[in-house]
């Protein structure tokens, strides 16, 4: 059954009740990090305002039974057409946030990618998750680093490597630095003033252990302190990414290559040319360049450009299965979400991975249903763009 638990349902409706939930249960620091955006986050409203532009023409009359949310992606099949994007130190959201929602991924049979920068090792994650994992890379310039990850993820058994490409530079978030984190807390009066009144976050943090760099301490010099090891780390891989970079990685990883973080159609164009197997059509949630184009609007340039056959994966502002529909209707073929997963773990803690899933599952359906349209193939058929233009 993947209906939402009724009980769950009556309390968290949609990720915005679970969002003012999540605001409500984690410290001031930890909610601003997930929830920010960069510059004065006019991206942030960017993508949101994107997606609410696009608008969908229903049928009401027609034969239509239930409609079918099934997806295949890189010869996968799905439950439906969207997974659990990378987030970096999630166990500050929420302690052990991707564990929860590697294990409601895999319930749902969903896909769930972990970041390079996961408080949980990708060794461990690959257990939980089996074949609906994905490792989400931001690659190493220390090459013994890169090869050694590499290495790992292929021992794990991951099919599916997912390259980050849109983190050039350290990003300045006003709001991360004025907590005076540049990734994760450090222990401030303030910080320690907005976790006391968060006890039940911080039982849970006492309970389940800090959050830390699981995945890469194997690569942190010994006794660094957090706040070291994140300016370390984030050292460790900012820059660009060239041509010549993402050749070798093509051609050392065996496995499927996602590359994320496109917003241009000559970037996607090189990523085709090197042999990714797909793209995600990001902006990183709106964290990295604030005058980005919403991705919801970069997919057509880019199928443009690379054609009816390369996967496109879109991500960025999506918020309930409504945008997903909306997303699929613009020509991606999957969706990903980062902060509305995480919003559901940190308003119900370990059942708010299944339960946020199955809403969105079910306000896809719903959508479908409204629409008449039978398969997630077909959304694009309803878009009123689509459906108005002069024949
Ligand atoms: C708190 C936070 C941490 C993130 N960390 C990573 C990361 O480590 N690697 C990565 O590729 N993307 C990371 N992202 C970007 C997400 O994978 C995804 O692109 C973004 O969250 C999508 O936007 P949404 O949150 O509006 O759904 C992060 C996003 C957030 C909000």
């Amino acid at each position: 059954m993947s209906h939402p638990d009724p009980a769950l349902d009556q309390q968290f409706p949609s990720t915005a009740v679970m969002a003012q939930a999540a605001r409500r249960r984690m410290p001031k620091f930890a909610w601003d990090y997930l929830t920010g955006g960069i510059g004065r986050e006019e991206g942030l409203d960017r993508n949101r305002r994107a997606l609410d532009k696009v608008t969908l023409a229903p049928r009401y009359i027609t034969d239509l039974g239930k409609p079918d949310l099934g997806a295949t992606l890189l010869g996968r099949s799905f439950a439906a057409p969207f997974g659990v994007a990378p987030i970096g130190f999630g166990g500050m959201m929420w302690p052990q946030s991707p564990e929860i929602l590697a294990r409601a991924a895999k319930a749902l049979n969903l896909p769930f990618a972990l970041s390079t920068f996961s408080t949980v090792d990708l060794e461990r994650i690959k257990v939980l998750t089996g074949e609906n994992a994905w490792f989400q890379l931001y690659l190493p310039h220390d090459p013994e680093i890169a090869e050694d990850l590499i290495q790992r993820a292929e021992r794990a058994d991951y099919q599916v490597l997912l390259v980050t490409v849109d983190i050039p530079a350290n990003t300045r978030r006003p709001r991360d630095i004025a907590n005076g984190l540049s990734a994760p807390p450090r222990l401030t009066w303030r910080n320690v003033w907005e976790m006391a009144q968060r006890p039940g976050w911080v039982a849970e943090t006492i309970i389940k252990g800090s959050p830390e760099f699981k995945n890469l301490m194997p690569y942190l010099p010994k006794s660094i302190g957090l706040a070291d090891s994140t300016r370390y780390l984030l050292h460790l891989v900012e820059g660009h990414m060239t041509p010549a970079r993402l050749k070798q990685l093509r051609d050392r990883w065996q496995g499927r290559l996602i590359v994320k973080g496109i917003l241009h159609p000559e970037d996607a164009l090189a990523c085709q040319k090197i042999g990714a197997d797909a793209l995600v059509v990001s902006n990183h949630g709106g964290r990295q360049l604030d005058a980005a184009i919403a991705p919801i609007d970069a997919l057509g340039p880019i199928r443009q450009a690379v054609g009816p056959e390369m996967p496109l994966i879109v991500d960025s502002g999506f918020r309930n299965g409504l945008d997903i529909a909306r997303g699929l209707a613009k020509g991606a073929d999957f969706v990903l979400l980062g902060r509305a997963p995480a919003f559901g773990v940190a308003a119900m803690g370990a059942p708010g991975g299944d339960h946020v899933l199955r809403v969105l599952k079910a306000e896809l359906a719903g959508t479908l249903a409204q629409l008449g349209c039978p398969k997630i193939s077909e959304l694009p058929k309803f878009l009123t763009e689509t459906r108005h233009k002069p024949a």
